[in-house]
């Protein structure tokens, strides 16, 4: 009888700790990233911003999603890739001392079009420099083969001989977490940087498992937030009876849920296993929400997709733009000088 008991109380401390019967997958990290939840609520609100389609009040720092946690954030660098139609920026946020880079998500004219497509991605390129680490080509050339990569680089090197060796934080949402995965990969491995954190929200799958655990040993610190039923970090897809061959997330994902008990709906975070594929994380619920996608830790990620890739600007910033001749464009400035200030003249803008 006492047996019983104790074999029940094994079980159910299993089902608590989630750490019995683990299906099989690759090398562990036992060193678990440390969680902290204040950064991610700061760095929720750069991924946020960083959608924002007026180009002036993002390099000023003045759009809507521009304030709170974020407020006095000096951007030093805006990245925009016109014909890719995709955005990041560079700044120093001196609260936090860090060095941020914020990738935007992708501006499909519909999201669930986007999500349709993530179903069929193909593991169809091999990880320069990883023996059989594969990963999805669309993903990997946003970050490396546009002209992101380099606007990105130039700005941390200038941000980082002003402002000496600061912490950087890396972050996007959805698309732009993919590409903030590969940028923190870059700049550790290729640029030597060692004080590299990256946070993302709702990120899809970008590699297979041996990706997955190159990553884990290259940026140990990385996080990836996921919530509720959002949908995108299901895909594309995991075969949890094939982990090899397919896509598989890196650690250490934390998965934000809600319980309700009664009338109360009670919020929970969960620092997951060192797997990347925690069965009892967001794994352990349908990936069946659009909108679990669009907002995190109660911060709104929309596309702002009545602009889809159309860029605004005014002409008081358009001293700092260096455009090539396809169009994209980078506006910078010199860490030493003032953020320049907004202007009520007329503004112009440009479509793709
Ligand atoms: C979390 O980060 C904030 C901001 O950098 C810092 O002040 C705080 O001490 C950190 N908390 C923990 C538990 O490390
Ligand atoms: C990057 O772009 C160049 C030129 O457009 C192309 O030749 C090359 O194959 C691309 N590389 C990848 C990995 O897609
Ligand atoms: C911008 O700054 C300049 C010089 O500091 C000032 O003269 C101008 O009034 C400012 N414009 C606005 C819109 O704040």
């Amino acid at each position: 009888m006492e047996q019983k008991r104790l074999i029940f109380l094994m079980l159910l401390t299993c089902l608590i700790a989630s750490s019995c019967g683990r299906e099989l997958q690759g090398k562990h990290n036992d060193k678990l990233a440390v969680y902290n939840r204040t950064v991610a609520t700061i760095l929720v609100e750069y991924a946020s911003a960083v959608y924002a389609s007026d180009l002036t009040e993002l390099f000023t720092w003045t759009c809507e999603r521009c304030d709170g946690l974020t407020k006095g954030f000096e951007v030093v660098e805006l990245v925009v890739d016109v014909q890719n139609c995709l955005q990041g920026f560079v700044g120093v946020a001196k609260d936090i001392n860090a060095i941020v880079i914020a990738f935007r998500g992708t501006q499909d004219n519909s999201i669930q079009n986007w999500v349709k497509d993530l179903f069929w991605k193909q593991l169809d390129l091999n990880y320069p420099g990883m023996p059989n680490a594969m990963v999805h080509h669309g993903f990997y050339t946003a970050y490396h083969n546009t002209t992101i990569r380099s606007g990105i680089l130039y700005a941390v090197k200038k941000a980082k001989e002003f402002y000496g060796d600061l912490d950087i934080m890396i972050t996007g949402h959805s698309m732009g977490g993919a590409m903030a995965s590969f940028c923190a990969l870059d700049l550790t491995v290729n640029h030597e940087a060692k004080n590299v954190q990256v946070i993302t929200f709702g990120q899809p799958r970008i590699g297979n498992a041996v990706f997955a655990s190159y990553y884990s040993k290259l940026v140990p610190t990385a996080i990836r937030v996921t919530n509720e039923h959002d949908i995108v970090p299901h895909l594309p897809p995991y075969y949890s009876y094939f982990p090899q061959k397919t896509y598989h997330h890196f650690p250490t994902e934390v998965w934000l849920y809600n319980l309700g008990l009664g009338s109360v709906v009670y919020q929970f975070e969960k620092v997951c296993d060192g797997s990347g594929e925690d069965p009892h994380c967001s794994r352990s619920v349908s990936g069946s929400s659009i909108t679990d996608h669009l907002n995190y830790y109660g911060v709104d990620l929309t596309f702002i997709q009545w602009r889809s890739c159309t860029i605004v600007m005014d002409p008081r910033v358009a001293e700092y733009v260096k455009m090539d001749h396809k169009g994209n464009m980078v506006l910078s400035r010199d860490p030493a000088t003032l953020v320049p200030n907004q202007s009520n003249e007329k503004e112009v803008t440009y479509s793709a």
